[in-house]
């Protein structure tokens, strides 16, 4: 029987394909042994072969549907009773196209019982046990898309300010324990992920989309650097800084026990 890493176990949703893939490579790269979790049990045996074979590490596969309550809940037991499981990568994720009015909601309540319930309920689970080992790192996959909300579909939008979000409180809930978080904002990166919700990628500027190696490559940069928040195409860091700063000089002014003056009714 192989030995346990060192390093760990880093648990990879939406591992099949994609984003999910590379961190899976890049993990068993760094050490990590993997929990590999998707629905295509066919792909995630032959990416699990292949990283078994070129790093030597252990590798798991564990298939589930996400949006299935019971099968999240498999996985969310596997981080709460698993104490090898030492990193949670919260990538998997759909997108969808077209306008709310025209949606069909099923299909919005799929993407949101994805991308927001099955990512809070795991990222909860990674916290409890990461807190009490008092180690441990949560990558939450979110996109650029929750800072300009008005240029996407509006749900997917909705659903990544939300990882955004949650983020930025888990970070503040977490870190005093040692536990890591960092929130990835990929722009347009070259995925399966367009084809599935019906958009043709390859009708953008080439100059806005990444090759998903890099895209992950700078995610990892960023989280070996400590980032809270890393956005792998933004080339000022300062930018960023400044928006932050601009966020925080509104906090003194957000709660107050008196309205605006601008907001006063004048008085009869
Ligand atoms: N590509 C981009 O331009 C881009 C930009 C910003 C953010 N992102 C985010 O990055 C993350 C990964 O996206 P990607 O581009 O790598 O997409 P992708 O190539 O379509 O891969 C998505 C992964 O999620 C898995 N998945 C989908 N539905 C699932 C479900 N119901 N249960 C379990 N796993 C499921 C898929 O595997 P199975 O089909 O085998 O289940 C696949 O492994 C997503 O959260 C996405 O929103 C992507």
């Amino acid at each position: 029987m192989t030995s346990q890493s060192p390093k760990g176990t880093a648990l990879i949703t939406g591992a099949s394909t994609g984003i999910g893939s590379i961190y899976a490579d890049r993990f068993a790269k760094r050490g990590y042994d993997l929990l590999l979790v998707a629905r295509d049990l066919e792909r995630l045996e032959t990416l699990a072969a292949r990283l078994r074979n070129e790093t030597g590490v252990k590798v798991e596969v564990l298939t589930a549907d996400l949006i299935d309550t019971s099968d999240l809940k498999t996985v969310e037991q596997r981080l709460r009773t698993d104490a090898s499981i030492s990193l949670l990568v919260n990538n998997a994720g759909i997108a969808s196209n077209g306008t709310l009015a025209e949606s069909e909601l099923g299909g919005l309540d799929r993407m949101i019982q994805l991308n927001v319930v099955a990512l809070t309920h795991l990222a909860s689970a990674a916290a409890d046990s990461f807190t009490k080992a008092g180690r441990g790192a949560i990558v939450n996959v979110a996109s650029v898309v929750a800072l300009m909300p008005e240029r996407f579909n509006a749900t997917y939008a909705a659903t990544k300010a939300y990882v955004l979000s949650l983020t930025q409180s888990l970070h503040a809930e977490v870190s005093g324990a040692g536990v890591q978080v960092q929130a990835v904002l990929p722009g347009a990166t070259r995925t399966e992920i367009w084809e599935r919700s019906g958009i043709d990628v390859n009708k953008f500027p080439p100059e806005m989309v990444m090759e998903v190696n890099e895209m992950v490559d700078a995610a990892l940069a960023g989280f070996d650097q400590g980032e809270l928040i890393t956005i792998p195409a933004l080339s000022n860091a300062a930018d960023w800084e400044a928006f932050m700063a601009a966020r925080g000089a509104l906090g003194p002014n957000l709660s107050l026990s008196s309205a605006a003056a601008r907001y006063k009714t004048p008085s009869a």
